[in-house]
């Protein structure tokens, strides 16, 4: 009996002693652990930027579109003509932690530099490791970023981290458990959760006042994941948190698409149950963020099942489902019924999922439902897909709605099973077709350097009035 809980008690000591040395290790290993870098590596998601479309892994040329133009992704395989082979671990470091670039140029934060600068000297060992000796090299560079002006140059970021790069790894809290540190770790650093889901103030910095409270990524909108009963999701227990992070659905609550669903599938559905656990645990210690746009319930309650058919009856009879003037009822019938079911139940199996009492459809504005109208939705785990086709138009995509149909499908949907009060316009839908609003801070900037540059104008030619002045005086 004693040696069985002496036994117990070494167990969990050394396991404890794992997870937090994960965290906060003595000494770094320069050489690096390869297998360990792997999993870091999946845990950080490095692959869903760094590969194009069809492209081969880590081979870069993903075209990434940020409210300040399109950002693309670099090569880092260790090929040494096209990608980081010339790399030392000291470069690596600096890239991933402090996004400097061998040759000095600053990163532009689309790399989550400000995340990975919670990473450990160890993790970047390992990391450098795996991706030196166990990544294949490809010899082939992608194409050049070019921001407009006055974005180009790069310099600029030096400011930009100054102000918003914490610049060192994770300190554990002595006064929290071993799992609370690892989540806050995982949350803060390598899984950089907040990229996506914390709020960005006016230089496009994270919101850290209000952590995971919600952003727009242009398109798709990363809802509030703070533990808040009604605007987060404080009424989700630890499991379902860690079955939606594990397989990209809950039922009867949420899937992942867009970037969630390309997180989920490359990165989350990959971690070890003791991570999801410990993402679990540090998220619902957060501090809850409500929205004062909720109402009493969450976006996880709201609607319930009804047939189109019943706003149908009596209308004139549908030809075509998708002519210019199809109701949204009608839109419904013609292009989603067929999967979701004639009451938007979805199926019993949970493969089609029902369209009330979805985060989609409850929440309080409408990008979501246009993402996943235009964009649809393709996510494998586990060799197991969940596939809807777009409507938006892209090759592949079955039927092509234009913006003012989807407007009518999207109220549609959100009058019928979901939150009454959201609107979409056609101007919404268009937006979120071309990839959401330009970044303000750009015009501004342009419109302060031409401010600059007039001032320089009329500083010069005070200065050279005034020496003229000056000259003459002398004369
Ligand atoms: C959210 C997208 C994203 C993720 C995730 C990401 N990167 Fe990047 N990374 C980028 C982009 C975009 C650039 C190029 C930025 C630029 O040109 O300013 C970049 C640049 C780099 C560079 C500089 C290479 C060079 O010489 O141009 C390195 C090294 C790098 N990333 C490594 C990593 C590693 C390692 C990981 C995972 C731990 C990772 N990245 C995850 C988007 C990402
Ligand atoms: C690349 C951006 C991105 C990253 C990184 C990301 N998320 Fe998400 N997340 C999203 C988007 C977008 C959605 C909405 C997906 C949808 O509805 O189809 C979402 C949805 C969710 C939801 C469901 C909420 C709801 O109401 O439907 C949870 C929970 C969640 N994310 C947790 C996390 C956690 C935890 C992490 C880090 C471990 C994380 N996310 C990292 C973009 C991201
Ligand atoms: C061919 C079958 C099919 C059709 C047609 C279809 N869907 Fe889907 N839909 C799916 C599947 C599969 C999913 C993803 C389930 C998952 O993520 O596990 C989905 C997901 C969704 C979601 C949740 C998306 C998310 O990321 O959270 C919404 C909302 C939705 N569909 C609305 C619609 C609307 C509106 C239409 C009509 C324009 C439609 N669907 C047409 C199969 C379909």
């Amino acid at each position: 009996m004693i040696q069985r809980s002496f036994f117990y008690t070494v167990t969990v000591c050394s396991l404890a002693v794992i997870a937090l040395s994960a965290t906060h290790p003595a000494k770094a290993d320069p050489l690096g652990n390869p297998q360990r870098g792997q999993y870091l590596a999946v845990a950080s998601d490095c692959v869903a930027c760094h590969t194009a479309p069809h492209g081969q892994p880590f081979a870069g040329g993903l075209a990434m579109h940020t409210p300040l133009g399109v950002i693309y992704s670099t090569n880092i395989t260790p090929s040494l003509s096209a990608g980081i082979g010339h790399y030392s671990l000291e470069d690596f470091d600096k890239a991933v932690r402090r996004g400097v670039r061998k040759d000095g140029a600053n990163l532009y934060p689309a790399m989550p530099y400000t995340a990975y600068s919670y990473l450990t000297d160890q993790d970047i060992a390992d990391l450098y490791a795996y991706f030196q000796k166990e990544v294949a090299p490809v010899d082939k560079k992608g194409p050049v970023t070019a921001l407009p002006f006055p974005m180009n140059i790069r310099f600029s970021m030096s400011f930009w981290n100054m102000l918003f790069l914490n610049g060192k790894p994770y300190q554990a809290d002595a006064t929290k458990s071993a799992e609370w540190n690892r989540g806050a770790y995982l949350v803060q650093g390598a899984t950089h959760c907040g990229t996506c889901h914390t709020h960005r103030g006016f230089l496009m910095q994270e919101d850290l006042a209000h952590p995971l409270s919600g952003a727009s990524l242009g398109t798709w909108y990363a809802p509030n994941i703070t533990p808040d009963t009604v605007s987060g999701i404080g009424s989700w227990s630890d499991q379902d948190l860690t079955e939606y992070l594990r397989t990209g659905r809950l039922h009867g609550k949420a899937q992942a698409g867009g970037g969630m669903g390309e997180a989920v599938e490359h990165s989350f559905s990959r971690m070890s149950s003791g991570d999801l656990n410990a993402i679990s645990v540090y998220l619902r210690s957060l501090k809850p963020v409500s929205d004062p746009n909720d109402h009493t319930s969450s976006r996880f309650q709201q609607g319930h099942d009804v047939s189109p058919a019943v706003e149908l009856r009596g209308a004139t009879p549908i030809m075509d489902h998708n002519d210019d003037t199809a109701s949204g009822a009608a839109l419904f019938m013609g292009n989603c019924a067929s999967c979701h079911g004639a009451s938007a139940q979805g199926s019993k199996d949970g493969y089609y999922p029902s369209l009330w009492h979805n985060s989609v459809t409850g929440a309080s504005r409408g990008d979501n439902l246009i993402s996943t109208i235009l964009y649809g939705v393709s996510r494998s785990v586990e060799g197991r897909q969940a596939f809807m086709p777009g409507f938006g138009g892209k090759s592949g995509d079955a039927v092509q709605l234009d913006d003012s149909q989807i407007a009518r499908l999207s109220n549609f949907v959100f009058k019928t099973y979901g939150r009454s009060d959201v609107q979409v316009t056609p101007q919404d839908v268009a937006l979120i077709r071309k990839g959401g609003p330009a970044s303000p801070l750009l015009l501004l900037s342009r419109v302060g350097m031409a401010a600059g540059a007039i001032l320089l104008l009329v500083l010069c030619a005070v200065v050279f009035a005034t020496r003229r002045h000056k000259a003459r005086n002398i004369v």
